[in-house]
């Protein structure tokens, strides 16, 4: 079996504010490394706040977080960043890239934060985008960039650092079909052929399907699903 990269424990979590609202109840969920596992639910059902408490960028009500066996959920603002930057990725909807750098330097700037020479950091990531089919796009900034390419300049960045574990938020959910499936696919095979672990959130379930284990957050219950 190998190794325990992630473990929730009875977590829950309700926001205050008018009425409350109560949005996770008792989750329990492990992943071990290089597994992927897919999180599908109607929108509102808790799949966002699912992803920030496991990616420890929001605190749940109750429960603890493990991350590679170590219960982090006391730890403090900057340990948790400091975890977040150093061992996970992220990929979001409308992944936020810096609109002033270009693909290159976006990709290349996790690597260089973690001390990188930027020699060497421009090599590696020059390297990925071009893999990812951006070899002709590395010095366009973001703005010059269509949907899929600045998704695809996401996942680059995302996985250039080879975190232990990938989380990604509908990060298909403002392309068109085709390119859709081409980024999909493109995400599946970075995290498998690098042993990342990750955890996806999606409406599709084509998409869904094509994680090891797939989810269904239902009444505020995670509740693993066949095909
Ligand atoms: N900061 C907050 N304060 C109060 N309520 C919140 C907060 N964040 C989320 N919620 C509520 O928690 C519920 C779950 O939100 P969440 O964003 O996790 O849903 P989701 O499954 O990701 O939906 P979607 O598919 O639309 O992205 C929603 O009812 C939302 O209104
Ligand atoms: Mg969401």
């Amino acid at each position: 079996m190998n190794s325990e990269v992630l473990r929730l424990e009875n977590i829950c979590k309700s926001f205050s504010g008018p009425g409350g609202v109560d949005v996770l109840k008792d989750i329990n969920l492990t992943l071990h490394k290089g597994e992927s596992i897919s999180v599908q639910g109607k929108s509102g059902s808790g799949k966002s706040t699912l992803l920030y408490i496991a990616s420890l960028i929001e605190k749940p009500t109750s429960g603890s977080v493990f991350y590679s066996g170590t219960d982090v959920t006391g730890f403090s603002d900057s340990r948790l960043s400091s975890l977040r930057r150093n061992k996970m990725g992220f990929v979001f909807q409308h992944s936020l890239l810096l609109e002033d750098f270009s693909a290159l330097e976006n990709t290349a700037l996790p690597l260089m934060n973690r001390g990188v020479k930027k020699r060497s950091a421009f090599e590696k990531a020059s390297m990925l985008l071009d893999h990812l089919g951006l070899g002709e796009r590395l010095h366009h900034r973001p703005a010059e960039l269509s949907g899929g390419e600045r998704q695809r300049t996401a996942i680059a960045r995302a996985v250039i650092t080879s975190p232990d574990i990938i989380f990604a938020d509908e990060p298909t959910g403002s392309l068109d079909e085709e390119s859709a499936s081409m980024i999909e696919d493109l995400l599946f095979s970075l995290v498998h052929d690098n042993g990342l672990s990750m955890i996806l959130v999606t409406h599709n379930p084509q998409f869904a399907i094509k994680a090891e284990h797939h989810y269904m957050l239902t009444h505020k219950e995670l509740m693993p699903y066949e095909e």
